[in-house]
């Protein structure tokens, strides 16, 4: 039980790995598919229960996802884990189908100039394609998540009115995704600004339907993380090590790293089902495929530790 200071937290979260996914589809190097099947399977073994894999996006758009069916062909599945992916449109689906997803991702923005350029449509016109794609995928039998990205800030139009988050995810919610992933794109949000844009989120979807996906781009994000909890969300995207970006947001860099999230949830008394050990393994190999360290504070501390 974490100290009464903090009000009353929820006693478990999910954490949904993203590494695989928004980590990947930002590295400059050319990591191998069998790389990336050995990155999710020790992922799966450090006990996370969903893990946003790939994207089935256009190839031209974002080459590094371009293996996505054999990287979901390749990895080894264990039974009660949610192997995931992004899908932009019917093609993608197609192809997320072919591979086995267990769930897919439809991805929006609550401003207009990020929308075009992320996915080269405005916000009513990728809600439109994602109504097919949602039926498609109902009538499939898939989960269907939703993200909206631009949340807390845009890289193109600065502040977002958090009126329009609010709308823009209950239209998401109302298309069948059953939560919305209200993301800090570009890593801008504060504890200041977090339960803000929550109190604006809460009037339209049930605290049980949020998620929050924090980049790091400004060190703040495990404090964001901490102002969600104590709002009562508890679902929480991060990547190992704290790999990422994001190709059309300039200045983004990883997400949250989700060993420092577990640190700090193991230390709050919240129960993650999250092996840290483990996961640093897993980011310890990803990053020896890398040509750069990786952010994660705590995935360096316990590798500078195990050096002694
Ligand atoms: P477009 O160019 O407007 O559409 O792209 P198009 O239909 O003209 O397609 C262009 C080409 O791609 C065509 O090939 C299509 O066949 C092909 P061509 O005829 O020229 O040979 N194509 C596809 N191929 C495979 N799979 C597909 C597919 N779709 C089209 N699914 C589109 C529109 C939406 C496809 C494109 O803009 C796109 O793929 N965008 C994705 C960009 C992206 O992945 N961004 C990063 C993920 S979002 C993110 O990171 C934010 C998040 O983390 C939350 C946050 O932090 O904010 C989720
Ligand atoms: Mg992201």
């Amino acid at each position: 039980m974490a100290h009464p200071i903090f009000g009353a937290l929820p006693a478990r979260v999910r954490v949904v790995e993203v590494g695989p996914r928004d980590g990947l589809q930002n590295e400059s190097a050319r990591i191998p598919t069998a790389d990336k099947i050995a990155f999710v399977d020790r992922l799966t073994d450090a006990g996370l229960g969903a893990i946003e894999v790939s994207a089935f996006v256009s190839p031209k758009w974002v080459p590094q996802m371009a293996d996505a069916v054999e990287v979901f062909k390749g990895i080894r599945r264990k039974a009660g884990v949610r192997y995931t992916a992004l899908v932009p449109n019917l093609a993608g689906l197609s192809r997320a189908r072919e591979a086995g997803v267990d769930e897919i991702a439809i991805f929006a923005a609550a401003s207009e100039t990020f929308s075009r350029r992320n996915i080269n449509q405005s916000i009513d016109e990728s809600l439109a394609t994602y109504r097919q794609v949602c039926e498609a995928a109902r009538e499939a039998g898939l989960p269907i998540r939703g993200y909206l990205s631009t949340c807390f800030g845009c890289p193109f139009e600065g502040a977002v009115p958090p009126a329009r988050v609010a709308e823009v995810s209950a239209r998401l919610i109302a298309l069948g995704a059953y939560e919305v992933s209200v993301s800090d794109t570009i890593g801008v949000a504060h504890p200041g600004q977090v339960p803000e844009v929550l109190d604006h989120v809460f009037q339209r979807l049930p605290r049980e339907q949020v998620a929050l996906h924090f980049h790091d781009t400004r060190g703040t994000a495990l404090a964001n993380v901490l102002a969600g909890l104590q709002m009562g969300v508890a679902t929480f995207d991060a990547s190992a090590g704290g790999l990422g970006g994001c190709p059309y947001a300039p200045g983004a860099t990883g997400n949250l790293a989700t060993e420092d999230l577990i640190y700090m949830l193991d230390g709050l008394g919240i129960d993650s089902g999250i092996s840290l050990p483990a996961l640093v393994e897993a980011s310890a190999f990803i990053e020896s495929r890398l040509d750069h360290r990786l952010p994660s504070r705590y995935a360096q501390a316990a590798r500078a530790a195990q050096n002694e």
